[in-house]
């Protein structure tokens, strides 16, 4: 049975020039690189410069997703951003970069999932893509949560950092089986119940303020781990595939422990997980197309590989992409 498929053509990154280290850090809240390492796995995180929006970070890494693709930009016929943290209230970021890549025609517009953003965002294009509705779909996630942290909460201001990934989609045909390239199954949940586990006190409606991202960071780890559970589940039982046919997790680099935990639990070893977290800190839906982007360039994830993305986030929201690359 033929079958559309949502293939990757080209895949680019973004990180801003200045590094933030633990070392920097302990300099300007009561914290440590031990603590920090040991209890996050993080060393290091890129924050955007004074001037820099999210926009500007999303601009960066699609040209370079869309020079991978060796593709137009005008070939392009929606644009989605995964942000929680866009330039504006409105208009979307993903018309900023819509006109930054000088294309006129088609659609843009923001996705707003937290950490789940770019799994989101992954999904709705593919469903796009699948209705032919769209035929090349930029997903970009790009984030500056430097901008909503409390700099004086040691708690979360250790934990994230700032940077952006795109991705360009195209339809193909495919057999309709999971040895066909692209996009295979994917899978999205919410349960607003936790909402206030981790949130920003302020918003346009609410307090007419930008706020802090505040968190309950036990409960997050906690859920965290449990929550990936059945939608990689749900994956694995639409395709007829296990985590023995995994040749890279990619999952959300919110915390080491994290990663380690449901790599751990799902049974796929730690050398098939790909881990960034150290050098980019928590960059929120921007967090898996970085981490894709790495491992692509070293070589790692190469063409036909089957790739599984799980991201959880506030919300809480939570998802699965399992993709053949
Ligand atoms: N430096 C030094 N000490 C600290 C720091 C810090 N940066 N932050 C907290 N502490 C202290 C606390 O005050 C506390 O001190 P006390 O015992 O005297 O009260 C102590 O360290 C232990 O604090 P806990 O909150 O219990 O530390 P925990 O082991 O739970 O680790 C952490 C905290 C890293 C936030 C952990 O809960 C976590 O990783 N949670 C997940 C949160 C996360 O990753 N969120 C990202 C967004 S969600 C997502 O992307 C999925």
């Amino acid at each position: 049975m033929t079958v559309i498929r949502s293939v990757v053509r080209g895949i680019g990154s973004y990180l801003p020039a200045r590094t933030l280290t633990n070392h920097d850090l302990a300099a300007m809240v009561d914290t440590t690189d031990e603590w920090i390492q040991q209890r996050t796995g993080i060393k290091e995180r890129h924050i955007a410069a004074e001037k820099e929006c999210t926009s500007d970070l999303a601009l960066a890494a699609a040209k370079k997703a869309i020079a991978a693709a060796g593709i137009e930009p005008e070939s392009i016929d929606l644009i989605i951003v995964g942000t929680s943290t866009p330039d504006n209230t409105f208009p979307a970021t993903a018309c900023a970069v819509q006109a930054g890549l000088g294309i006129t025609t088609g659609a843009a517009f923001d996705l707003q999932a937290v950490c789940s953003g770019f799994v989101f965002a992954l999904t709705t294009a593919d469903n796009f893509i699948r209705a032919g509705q769209a035929r090349r779909v930029l997903v970009i996630g790009a984030e500056t949560f430097s901008r909503i942290l409390d700099w004086d909460d040691r708690t979360t201001c250790v934990l994230f950092g700032d940077g952006a990934g795109a991705i360009v989609l195209e339809a193909a045909e495919g057999e309709g089986t999971t040895a066909d390239r692209g996009i295979l199954t994917c899978h999205l949940r919410s349960d607003g119940r936790h909402k206030e586990k981790l949130f920003v006190d302020g918003g346009p409606s609410s307090t007419r303020t930008v706020g802090h991202l505040r968190m309950e960071g036990k409960e997050v780890f906690r859920h965290a781990v449990g929550m990936i559970t059945d939608v990689i589940e749900d994956a694995f039982a639409a395709t007829g595939t296990s985590a023995g046919d995994v040749d890279w997790f990619v999952p959300h680099q919110a915390n080491r422990r994290i990663i380690d935990g449901s790599a751990k639990k799902l049974g796929i070893p730690l050398e098939k997980t790909v881990t960034t977290v150290d050098r980019h800190g928590n960059t929120s839906a921007a967090s898996i197309p970085l981490a894709l982007s790495v491992a692509v360039a070293d070589g790692r994830i190469k063409e036909g590989d089957l790739v599984l993305l799980e991201a959880m986030g506030g919300g809480f929201t939570w998802g699965s992409v399992l993709l053949r690359w």
